[in-house]
């Protein structure tokens, strides 16, 4: 039978959201002849009954394929709150927009969403995790971390020189507000000294006696700190504040004013704060090759009719979960004791207080 799927991409983007679109258009048309559209704007585009047409041989650019190097989403996207007040009338689109399955690309909050909609609306769904944070529980990979980590990996490579020619410490801010995967993974690749991620409380004492350790003892006049935006400070820091406080400031500033305040204004400081920068871009490799099994995998899911599904990368294999067992363990935060950390602290990065630590 010939089938009608709808794909949507929901929450914040990211790069390689297009390679997933790409690859289940060409592989629903090409190995099974389905039809593919697109929601706009996820469950607004469910709510407004709205589709776009995705056919893979619709787009008029002499044989140019550009959705494998595009960041974002074609179909648009949106990161606010949930509308199941509105389920209702979401539930009844399904039927009325005739659609056979729905692929769904989205973090826990969006895959949450999705899903108690499809469990009510009985929809045939197959969920696909994407997050720069990592957060998605129960998969190594979700599209557009890795592209993520590139991007703050380049803003150290250069930050690093400027700061290295004035003697500064500088501070760079990335996302992650319950989660420090990104600050992690890309300050030891970036190779910062600091690294404080919300998973484990730092103290401005330590953060800087590090930094007086790394100029006494190494002759390192300047330093790079990675700071995720919900790292968390030891209790007496907070009690300490300066008039800066992270609420009015953001972390970066703060972890700033702080140094300059235990400095008596001697360290130099400036902060970088990436924001959204982290969220744009051309997709890795990596993401665009993770993006794209997902895509084709969860076409195949939907001819199975294998359903509540979310496809995840365990062990270099792409397996499907059943979305509900994903969303009981979510998020997934940073181990502390994890091979990451170990190897942070034995190339004496500062990442904050690790249980059992003297
Ligand atoms: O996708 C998650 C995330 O990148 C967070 O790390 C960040 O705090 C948030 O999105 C910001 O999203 P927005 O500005 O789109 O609401």
């Amino acid at each position: 039978m010939k089938k009608r799927i709808g794909i949507l991409t929901s929450g914040g983007d990211c790069p390689g959201l297009n390679c997933v679109i790409r690859a289940a258009v060409s592989h629903a048309t090409l190995t099974y002849n389905w039809e593919v559209v697109g929601i706009p704007y996820a469950t607004q585009g469910l709510l407004e009954r709205q589709t776009v047409p995705l056919n893979m041989h619709g787009w008029d650019l002499r044989g140019i394929d550009p959705l494998l190097n595009m960041g974002g989403t074609i179909l648009g996207s949106i990161n606010k709150g949930d509308t199941l007040a509105s389920a209702s009338e979401i539930l009844a689109s399904y039927e009325a927009l005739g659609l056979d399955a729905l692929i769904a690309v989205g973090g826990d909050g969006s895959l949450k969403i999705i899903h108690e909609l499809a469990t009510l609306g009985n929809w045939n769904l197959v969920g696909i995790p994407k997050t720069i944070d990592h957060d998605v529980a129960l998969t190594e990979r979700s599209i557009g971390f890795d592209t993520a980590v590139n991007t703050i990996v380049d803003a150290i490579n250069r930050l690093t020189f400027t700061a290295a020619s004035h003697d500064r410490v500088m501070i760079v801010e990335v996302m992650g507000r319950t989660a420090g995967h990104l600050a992690l993974h890309a300050g030891i690749a970036g190779g910062a000294d600091v690294i404080l991620i919300p998973e484990l409380a730092y103290s401005i004492k330590g953060l800087f006696d590090h930094l007086t350790q790394l100029r006494d003892r190494w002759r390192r006049k300047f330093a790079i700190i990675v700071v995720a935006e919900g790292a968390s400070s030891c209790l007496e820091d907070i009690e300490n504040a300066a008039s800066c406080t992270v609420a009015k400031c953001g972390r970066g500033q703060y972890i700033a004013d702080q140094i300059a305040s235990c400095s008596n204004n001697q360290i130099d400081t400036r902060v970088s704060v990436l924001g959204h920068i982290q969220r744009g871009g051309i997709p890795s490799a990596l993401d665009r090759l993770t993006a794209t099994v997902y895509g084709k995998t969860a076409v195949d899911l939907i001819a199975q009719e294998k359903y509540d599904q979310m496809l995840a990368w365990q062990n270099g294999q792409v397996i499907p979960i059943p979305i509900n067992q994903v969303l009981d363990q979510s998020p997934s935060l940073v181990n502390t004791h994890s091979y990451l950390i170990e190897t942070a602290q034995a190339l004496g990065i500062y990442v904050g207080k690790v249980t059992g630590d003297r």
